[in-house]
């Protein structure tokens, strides 16, 4: 059995590091595994200029621990109001590198949201013309749609018509999570990726009413099936470089989460790479993990592979019940219980 991992440093594709004191909290686990991290701009309230992207990229780079070496890649938060101007702005600041389509009322702060994808031609021309990857969220908000149908449906409604009017724009569908939606990337035109977080790779929805309600593995989109869940391993088994990885680490305080309407998000920074590593290694496809960690994503961004390494240790260690989170608790993924692999080296 292998017993020590070494990686090209991986990059996360799809993080949300909130502001502030929560910032602070949860920065560390990222830069000590990640080079690099897509920053999603759902912030109340929303990074919806370069302004506001640039304050807050320096807002992460103060917060960094000293010697740290991490990289944010900025994003911009898609509203009806986006203009062209904006998107060449954030294009020429050279620190924005895409922009995200969040369906109004779709998840956590997604009220400025897009209401009307007509609304954001303007921006999509824009886009397709500066080549800055459109990062979707891929669901209808539609309350007469049941919840679990929401991402295929959102592929028939607005995802296929979308790629199709734009066949130039490059598009992330963010935390894949269905069969349909492997499917759509795998027979899509080219310029269509997807990401993958550990929560859908690792549960399916049985796993929100083991023994009684989860609110901690509560996300969205919410975990599917176990048809999907394996369905979601088949290109990551093959090797396809349309898929790589974006942990979609999403914090909340305990507090928020069991609660009476909890928040959706998995935090799962903490142990990213050794989750992503015990999934590899259970599935027998170990030496799929480099490319889906550390190189399909830069390739996609048009951004250099990473150079340094990391080592994983196959050693099994249980994370805290939580960690301190902004005057709170973070329960992480898998808190209190073992993960296979341990990070034992990574630079600065
Ligand atoms: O579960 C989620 N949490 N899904 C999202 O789309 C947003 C995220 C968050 O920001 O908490
Ligand atoms: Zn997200």
């Amino acid at each position: 059995m292998t017993r020590e991992l070494r990686l090209r440093r991986p990059d996360d594709w799809h993080l949300h590091l909130r502001d502030g004191a929560a910032l602070r909290a949860v920065l560390p686990f990222t830069s000590k595994r990640f080079a690099r991290a897509i920053v999603m701009p759902n912030l109340a309230p929303p990074v919806t200029n370069t302004a506001l992207a640039l304050a807050y990229r320096e807002r992460i780079l103060s917060a960094l621990p000293p010697g740290a070496r991490f990289q944010p890649l900025m994003t911009l938060y898609l509203t009806d109001h986006t203009s062209g101007a904006e998107i060449e702005h954030a294009h020429a600041s050279g620190a924005i590198f895409g922009c995200k389509l969040y369906p109004a009322g779709a998840t956590t702060h997604s009220e400025a949201g897009v209401t009307d994808i007509a609304r954001l031609e303007p921006a999509l021309a824009s886009m397709t013309a500066l080549d800055l990857p459109l990062l979707v969220h891929g669901e209808v908000t539609d309350a007469q749609v049941d919840v679990f149908e929401r991402e295929a449906r959102f592929i028939d409604r607005v995802l296929a018509p979308l790629a199709e009017r734009w066949p130039q724009l490059r598009i992330v569908f963010e935390h894949v999570t269905t069969r349909a939606a492997v499917e759509f990337v795998r027979s899509a035109r080219p310029g269509i990726a997807a990401t993958v977080t550990p929560q859908h790779l690792l549960h399916n929805r049985n796993a929100l009413f083991a023994g009684g309600l989860r609110p901690h593995l509560y996300c969205l989109p919410v975990l599917k099936t176990e048809a999907d869940r394996r369905a979601l391993l088949e290109p990551l088994a093959g090797g396809d470089i349309r898929f790589f990885l974006g942990t979609d680490s999403a914090p909340h305080a305990r507090a928020a989460k069991e609660s009476a309407c909890g928040c959706a998000g998995v935090f799962s920074s903490h142990a990213a790479i050794e989750l992503y590593a015990e999934i590899f290694e259970t599935e027998s496809i170990l030496p799929r993990l480099q490319g889906f960690a550390s190189e399909y994503g830069a390739d996609f961004y048009r951004l250099p592979r990473n150079q340094d390494e990391i080592s994983l240790v196959r050693e099994p260690w249980s994370p805290p019940a939580s960690y301190p989170y902004d005057g709170g608790e973070l329960v992480p993924l898998r808190a209190g219980e073992p993960i296979a692999w341990r990070l034992q080296s990574a630079p600065a």
